[in-house]
C-alpha cells in the first residue's frame, strides 16, 4: 500500500530555492508568491502558488518567507562545562589563545557519557529552533583515544556529519612530546575514531599544529577513509589554507588572516572558505574579509563554530547578521552561504536547497523576506522548521 503523504506550503511571499534556474535567476533562485510541495522526506515541487498541484495537506504561509534549513558545517558540541570566566577576562582585555581549549578538555574527560550526550542534544535542539537542519560537529575535547572515540560515537547517534579532531591541541600530558602526540593521533586514536567519523580536521595554528604536522595527520586520515577539512588561518597567517587546497579539503575554516596567495589558491580550487564570525565577535578579533573572497570567486560558507571557548552561539541568523554588517556580504550572499554554502562545505547536494529531490528541510520565517535575517538582528524570526518533511518546530 502506498502511504505517501503530500503537503503544500503555499502563499509564500519569497521562497529561497538556491536553484539559479528558478524564479528571479539569481543564485538564490528567489520565487515570489510561491509554493513548495513535500512528499515524505523530500521536496517534490516548487513554483508559483497558483500553479501548485493538489495535495493531502496544506499549510498557509500567510505571506511569509521560506528558505532552506541552515547547514551549519562547523561546530564543536562534544564538550562539558563552560568558560564564562575566560570570556569575562577577555572582555576586560585579555587576548584569546588556543591554550584555553585545555580547560574544556579537563571538564570533558571528567563528564559521563550521559552528560556529554545531554549537552549535545541540548545544543542541537537550540540550533534546530533557530532553523538549523543539518549540523556538523567534532571531537577535540577528549584528546585520548578513549575520550575522542566516545565523543564521536555519541555524535554519530545524532548527525551524519561527524569530524575527528584529535589534533585540536597537544594535551598537557604530551607537552614535552608533541611528536608522540602526532603519532597517537595518526595511529591508535585514528584507528579507534575513523569508524565513527566522515571527516578529519586539524587546528593548524601557532600553539596548536604546524603545517608539517597537519599534513601528516590529514594524510593519515585520508588513508583511513576520512576526508580532510582544516581550521586554517584563524589567529594568524600560516600554511593552513594552502594545505587545505593541496589536499582537496572540503573546507578551510576561519580564513581570517589571508595573503593574496591564499585567496588565489582557494579561488582555483573546490575548497570552500567557511567563515565563522561568532568567533571574531566573541574574541574581539578582526573580521574575515568575505568581500575579498567573494570578489575573487571563492565559494564561501557561513557557520557558527559553536563551542564553549571562542564562539558560544548556535545561532546561524546571528552569524548572518554579523556577516552582512561587518564582513561585506549582502543579505542574499549571507543567506546563500549559510544554506547552499554550508552544503558545499560538506560536499552535499541533498540539503541547502529547496529543489525537487532534496530533503524537505525548510525554515519558515516570521517575516516577508529572507533579508529580515540581517535587517532584524537578534529577533527570533524562525516560526516553523521542517526536517526531512516533518515539522519539528
Ligand atoms: O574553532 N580554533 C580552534 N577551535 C575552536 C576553539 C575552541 C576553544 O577555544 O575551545 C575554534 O575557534
Ligand atoms: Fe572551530
Amino acid at each position: 500500500m502506498n502511504s505517501t503523504v503530500s503537503t503544500v506550503i503555499d502563499n509564500i511571499a519569497a521562497l529561497v530555492t538556491n536553484d539559479p534556474s528558478s524564479g528571479d535567476g539569481s543564485p538564490l533562485g528567489l520565487v515570489r508568491d510561491a509554493a513548495v510541495v513535500i512528499e515524505d522526506a523530500r521536496v517534490v515541487w516548487t513554483g508559483e502558488s497558483s500553479k501548485a498541484p493538489a495535495t493531502d495537506n496544506r499549510v498557509d504561509a500567510e505571506g511569509r518567507a521560506v528558505l532552506p534549513g541552515f547547514v551549519d558545517s562547523h561546530s564543536h558540541l562534544l564538550f562539558a562545562g563552560d568558560r564564562t570566566e575566560e570570556f569575562n577576562a577577555r572582555m576586560s582585555g585579555r587576548p584569546y589563545s588556543a591554550g584555553g581549549i585545555r580547560t574544556t578538555v579537563a571538564a570533558t574527560r571528567a563528564a559521563s557519557d550521559t552528560d556529554l550526550e545531554a549537552n549535545l542534544t541540548r545544543y542541537l535542539a537550540e540550533a534546530l529552533r533557530q532553523g538549523t537542519t543539518t549540523l556538523e560537529t567534532k571531537s577535540g575535547y577528549g584528546l585520548t583515544t578513549a575520550d575522542e572515540a566516545r565523543a564521536l560515537r555519541i555524535a554519530a547517534r545524532h548527525t551524519d556529519e561527524v569530524t575527528y579532531l584529535g589534533a585540536h591541541v597537544v594535551p598537557a600530558e604530551f607537552a614535552d612530546d608533541p611528536a608522540g602526540y602526532v603519532s597517537l593521533v595518526t595511529g591508535e586514536m585514528l584507528g579507534a575514531c575513523a569508524p565513527h567519523a566522515r571527516w578529519i580536521d586539524v587546528f593548524c595554528e601557532r600553539g596548536a599544529f604546524d603545517g608539517d604536522q597537519a599534513r601528516a595527520i590529514l594524510t593519515a586520515g585520508r588513508q583511513a577513509g576520512l576526508h580532510p577539512r582544516v581550521h586554517a588561518n584563524q589567529l594568524s597567517h600560516g600554511p593552513g589554507v594552502r594545505l587545505a587546497v593541496e589536499l582537496d579539503a572540503a573546507s578551510a575554516d576561519h580564513c581570517t588572516h589571508l595573503t593574496d596567495a591564499d585567496v588565489d589558491a582557494l579561488a582555483g580550487s573546490r575548497t570552500v572558505a567557511t567563515l565563522l564570525p561568532g568567533a571574531e565577535f566573541s574574541t574581539r578579533a578582526e573580521w574575515p574579509d568575505a568581500r575579498r573572497l567573494l570578489d575573487a570567486g571563492v565559494t564561501v560558507a557561513l557557520s557558527t563554530d559553536c563551542n564553549p571557548g571562542s564562539s558560544f552561539t548556535s545561532s546561524v541568523p546571528f552569524c548572518i547578521a554579523l556577516a552582512v554588517r561587518d564582513m561585506g556580504m549582502t543579505p542574499d550572499e549571507a543567506v546563500w552561504s549559510a544554506t547552499a554554502g554550508g552544503a558545499a562545505a560538506l560536499r552535499r547536494t541533498d540539503v541547502g536547497r529547496i529543489t525537487p529531490g532534496a530533503y524537505a528541510d525548510l525554515t519558515l520565517l516570521d517575516a516577508p523576506s529572507h533579508v529580515h535575517l540581517a535587517y532584524r538582528p537578534g529577533v527570533p524570526l524562525v516560526r516553523a522548521v521542517w526536517r526531512r518533511g516533518v515539522r519539528v518546530v
